[in-house]
């Protein structure tokens, strides 16, 4: 038990962060505390103003605290929000007849997070393998990839430090160099069930998938019969100026898996499949708030606003701006060396283990960045960030580099 209690005389950072260091398994972050947020910015307790260029980690796809989200939460809170996958409710169906209308998928599981969804994709990899290639099970993964954080996906994610507390780990994951073909059909054999990739290694740092990778693992898979699965949680819907990340490389996978921006902001994941590899029967996999009536309100309502309102335009019009801004940094600039990724989903390379540095000293001039690594940092702003905010973004993020 701890005695340090939240008080509601707490108002400055520092007060919260200290009720923080007493109730919470530790985790690492800057010492302020967000009070707010509007569209592309947030405020902390102390009033202070920050451009936020990471939107809750590629979540919050239409701006902080959206009129169409609040509205979404308003209108589907007054009518029911949980009722359990034991009954059918309408905005769970109308989510799922949107998703299908507009993706080459038949089915859909909903649950509440990127690696509940990555878990469940797992799942039916192996129910499919168990059916359809004599018991295979395993998945390839590529080194980097980030899949989430339960056993199977940190598994599947093969980061030593996220893992090596937490041994034994499951079986059946084999991990490969990510845009390598010779690796890949040097990897295959009787236990493989299929290949589970990012489009673009979002946690690693934004490393994307060459054209011919993807299309020639698409290819492979369907040649050798085995099942194409694509990691979307951080690429899809509309983070890369297309609805779905994989329609930049001209691919189909027979399976994807959403989260994050999903629900622009409220918890949602979702997996869907072609019906070939649509296996579960009922029994196999349940949620007890997957596909809750409230969080799929919000969804078919981020959704709905993202394909009625040219939010994929602004995308790749606005990702322009900002990636062609960046790159105007290398060689002026110091540090930077180059810039990386599609659409909102961008990365800046540093010639030096700065980028730490960088972050914290983006907080000092009004702008949230992330540092992926020692030399990386991500952007991923909300997907209706304007021109003007992204020139506003590069200018602070230069003002940072200047100060390391
Ligand atoms: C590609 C990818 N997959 C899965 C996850 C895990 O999602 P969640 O944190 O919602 O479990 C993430 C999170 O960053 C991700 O980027």
């Amino acid at each position: 038990m701890t005695t340090t209690s939240v008080r509601p005389g707490a108002r400055s950072s520092a007060d919260w962060i200290t009720i923080e260091q007493a109730t919470f398994m530790p985790n690492r972050r800057p010492p302020m505390v967000i009070e707010r947020g509007q569209g592309s910015r947030v405020w902390d307790v102390e009033g202070r103003e920050y451009l936020d260029m990471i939107a809750g980690i590629a979540v919050v796809s239409l701006g902080h605290s959206s009129p169409v989200v609040q509205r979404a939460l308003a209108e589907q809170s007054a009518r029911l929000i949980h009722i359990s996958n034991l009954w059918y409710s309408i905005p769970q169906l109308e989510l799922a007849q949107l998703l299908m209308d507009h993706s080459p998928f038949d089915k859909v599981f909903f649950c509440n997070s990127g690696a509940e969804a990555n878990e469940a994709a797992l799942k039916l990899a192996r129910k499919w393998g168990k059916r359809n290639r004599d018991g295979a099970y395993a998945l390839i993964t590529a080194e980097h990839a980030f899949h989430g954080r339960t056993l199977a996906t940190v598994t599947a994610t093969g980061k030593e430090a996220y893992t090596r507390s937490f041994t034994p780990l499951p079986e059946g994951f084999v991990q490969i160099p990510f845009n390598d073909m010779d690796a890949l059909e040097r990897a295959v054999d009787a236990t493989t069930a299929g290949v589970f990739l990012e489009p673009i290694q979002g946690e690693a740092g934004v490393h994307v998938a060459t054209q011919s990778y993807l299309r020639d693992v698409q290819d492979f898979c369907r040649d050798k019969g085995l099942l194409f699965v694509l990691d979307e949680v951080q690429t899809g819907v509309g983070r890369l100026g297309t609805l779905w990340g994989f329609e930049r490389w001209g691919v189909e996978p027979d399976i994807m898996t959403l989260a994050k921006g999903l629900g622009g902001g409220v918890p949602i994941g979702a997996v869907l499949a072609k019906d070939p590899a649509a296996v579960f029967e009922p029994g196999d996999h349940g949620s007890t708030f997957g596909g809750n009536p409230l969080m799929c309100a919000v969804a078919h309502a981020v959704v709905t606003y993202i394909l009625e309102n040219d939010v994929l335009g602004n995308v790749n019009r606005v990702g322009a701006v900002l990636k062609q801004g960046l790159e105007a940094l290398v060689g002026t600039a110091p540090l930077v060396e180059s810039v990386r990724g599609e659409g909102l989903l961008l990365a800046i390379e540093l010639r030096e283990e700065k980028a730490p540095d960088v972050a914290r000293l983006g907080i000092e001039e009004g702008v949230l960045l992330n540092a992926t690594g020692p030399t990386t940092i991500r952007m991923a702003p909300p997907l209706t960030l304007s021109a003007a905010e992204a020139e506003e973004a590069i200018d602070k993020f230069q003002r940072a580099i200047a100060k390391v």
